[in-house]
């Protein structure tokens, strides 16, 4: 039994099959999705949402993502409270820096992640957090906002992870989580494997983020649900695990921090 913990299921590219997509996966043993409402334009929020109402094995996020940063202002920030109300809306973002693309301005990124924590915070929810960019330190910047702003009391993943070891050892100890995805498996991602091994199981997620991404074996297809078990094949060998136990740790995981069920 898997979960996918972050996937763009709203995305365009699963207009002409969605159904067939979320079969294959139920298929395969993926128990529950995550899909985030941020990454396709702001209003697209809403049919996350929208989808999540509709399927029992599926929740939601809301958020605005870095890249979407300049278009955020107040009226966004009470469209995502009141879309946080639905009880099937379980995480804030996926929001964050991203300094590799840069498609919002640095300034404009640091503020609206930080409403975003703040609100969190407010709302007692997790948060999805994307960060990439080294130059400025994405990942630093990243972290001095999320303690000043989450002051320690809420709970967030970084997900897709592509840092290092170092600094995710320091995100542990700030209250993250961290959720790999297909990338781990890609033939020239050894130093994030290495990452990967050096983390304990019981502060690990998987995710696809699908349509992009798609694991070693499918590199250049759509990314769907289905293959987070390619994701999880990888966590097992890395930690000399069988997969069940994989599948059962990093569920587990999922559902606490995502408060399902309760
Ligand atoms: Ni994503």
């Amino acid at each position: 039994m898997w979960l996918d913990s972050h996937c763009h299921l709203t995305a365009d590219r699963f207009d002409e099959d969605r159904a067939f997509v979320l079969a294959r996966a139920r298929e395969v043993g993926v128990k529950e999705m995550v899909a985030i409402g941020s990454g396709y334009g702001i209003a697209a929020n809403q049919a996350a949402v929208d989808l999540a109402k509709t399927e029992p094995d599926i929740y939601a996020t809301v958020g605005v993502h870095p890249h979407e940063a300049s278009e955020s202002d107040e009226n966004v920030l009470a469209k995502i409270r009141e879309w946080s109300v639905d009880p099937k809306v379980v995480a804030i973002g996926e929001c964050g820096l991203d300094y590799h693309y840069m498609k919002s301005h640095r300034d404009i990124q640091r503020e609206v992640f930080a409403q975003q924590i703040a609100l969190a915070r407010e709302l007692d929810m997790p948060v999805s957090i994307h960060v990439r960019g080294d130059e400025p330190d994405a990942y630093s910047e990243m972290l001095e906002i999320w303690l000043a702003e989450g002051r320690g009391e809420i709970q967030g993943v970084l997900h897709c992870y592509t840092g290092n070891l170092p600094f995710a050892l320091l995100a542990l100890e700030a209250n993250f989580m961290v959720s790999f995805s297909g990338i781990v498996t890609f033939k020239n991602s050894a130093s994030l494997r290495e990452v990967a091994q050096g983390l304990p199981l019981e502060r690990l997620m998987v995710e696809t983020d699908a349509p992009f991404l798609a694991p070693e074996g499918h590199r250049g297809k759509r990314n769907e649900p289905a293959f987070v078990v390619r994701v999880g094949e990888c966590l097992a060998e890395l930690h000399g695990k069988e997969l069940s136990e994989i599948s059962q740790i990093t569920r587990h995981n999922a559902q606490t921090f995502y408060r399902l069920g309760s």
